[in-house]
């Protein structure tokens, strides 16, 4: 009996020990990126911005909800120094400059618009041009202001109403600029937001999503008719699976016909050898291990399921531990080309990506803590009043990158591919699709 079950483990080491060996990368002739290929960086209003108007956020921050950790300060305070970070953006090659449009600072009460607060929008859209980057224009990066906190958020059928009255106005604005519209960033991500902020009810969260739904759907039609030939995505958050069929059906399921591009946000996989994703459940990205190649199967999966339309990723990074390096040595640097390589891994395989943005171009505000740091240029939010932007490793190497149009054919990502990705089950036999 003994010697059976010594037979059956040593059977089972060789049988794991070979599914593991890594996937021989070099093997594979990797493309650069296609002609016309967006190189972007993020950003987001409220994470960013400083001096932020009434909003759910600023309430969440004020009222010490639970979810905050760290007080606001100022932000980075992007409101006033974006030409000095759209400049930084420019120095590195980036050919797209994502933002975010705060409709609580647009419009803070009903009705009434707030001119400066469009006059630095305007100067915003005017320098991104002006530095010859494309404006990628977020609607609502999980945001909405105090009075529509106060008629139940998006809970209530009116704010779809609302939010079409503020999309109108911006869209005409920067109609004819040549602008990607993102209408709700990260939409399933936004209703968590709110579920853990206390907001929604448990027989709430499906209201909300059909709301974002149908603001999106018909969001998609406006933006066309007056802005005819944008693009138009909203980007989703790619979580392993089943959490991502879940969110799937909630949202981007019901939005199809209304997509010109998928938006896909890439951050962490989880795999048999890597359940470190776990630690996201307590905020503390700077735990959970990367896994480069899970971008490459959310690729091959949202190909799959759109196929028609191109895909961009509208946001990847890596979050540090309030800026220290990683403990296993891990660089920005290598969390950035290991991630490319695998976006043009999954060019090679047929799948059409049109764009990537870092996420993001300064550390900022995430959501209640400065602790998990992803800006290519970090700053010390809380204890530096000059709020410099000190470059890190990884903005020679986006340089490097954007210049080279990818990372080159013979590159080998220093991390190996997971073992048994939650995102396709035959990496259990150590084979890529
Ligand atoms: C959000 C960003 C956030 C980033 C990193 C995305 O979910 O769109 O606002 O800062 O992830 O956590």
């Amino acid at each position: 009996m003994a010697r059976r079950w010594k037979s059956a483990a040593i059977a089972i080491a060789v049988l794991t020990a070979a599914a593991q060996a890594p996937v021989a990368a070099a093997s594979v002739p990797i493309p650069r990126m296609p002609p016309g290929f967006h190189w972007g960086v993020s950003t987001a209003g409220f994470q960013a911005e400083g001096s932020p108007p009434d909003s759910n956020w600023r309430r969440y921050v004020d009222g010490r909800a639970d979810s905050v950790k760290d007080p606001y300060a100022n932000a980075v305070d992007f409101r006033h120094r974006y030409a000095e970070d759209i400049a930084l953006a420019k120095s590195m090659g980036v050919t797209t400059f994502r933002m975010s449009v705060e409709w609580p600072r647009i419009e803070p009460r009903p009705g009434a618009l707030d001119q400066d607060a469009l006059a630095y929008y305007d100067d915003v859209v005017r320098e991104i041009k002006a530095a010859g980057m494309t404006p990628m224009i977020t609607l609502t990066h999980f945001t909405h202001p105090g009075w529509i906190a106060d008629r139940g958020g998006w809970t209530n059928p009116g704010t779809v109403e609302s939010w079409l009255a503020f999309t109108d106005l911006v869209v005409r604005r920067y109609a004819g600029l040549g602008v990607l519209w993102v209408t709700f960033n990260e939409p399933t991500v936004y209703r968590t937001f709110e579920e853990r902020n206390g907001k929604l009810g448990v027989f709430q969260s499906g209201a909300m999503m059909d709301n974002l739904v149908a603001a999106h759907r018909r969001g998609y039609d406006l933006i066309h008719r007056l802005d005819p030939g944008a693009m138009v995505t909203s980007n989703l958050a790619v979580k392993p699976p089943p959490l991502q069929w879940f969110d799937d059906s909630s949202f981007v399921d019901k939005v199809r016909g209304k997509l010109d591009f998928v938006g896909i946000d890439y951050y962490y996989g989880a795999s048999l050898d890597n359940l470190s994703v776990i630690h996201a459940a307590k905020d503390e990205f700077w735990k959970v291990a990367p896994q480069p190649d899970g971008i490459y199967y959310a690729l091959r999966t949202y190909q799959r399921k759109f196929p028609g339309l191109p895909l961009y990723v509208v946001e990847n990074g890596m979050p540090s531990d309030d800026g220290k390096p990683r403990a296993d040595g891990y660089t920005r640097s290598d969390h950035l080309r290991d991630h490319l390589y695998w976006v043009q891994r999954a060019l090679a395989d047929g799948v059409r990506v049109i764009g990537y943005n870092y996420w993001s171009i300064t550390d900022n505000y995430e959501w209640g803590s400065y602790r998990s740091r992803f800006g290519l240029y970090t700053v010390d939010a809380l204890t530096d009043p000059a709020l410099t932007r000190r470059p890190t490793d990884a903005v020679a190497t986006y340089r490097a990158a954007i210049a080279a149009n990818g990372v080159p054919g013979g590159y080998l990502p220093k991390r190996r591919p997971a073992w048994c990705a939650f995102a396709d089950l035959r990496t259990c036999f150590g084979r890529l699709p």
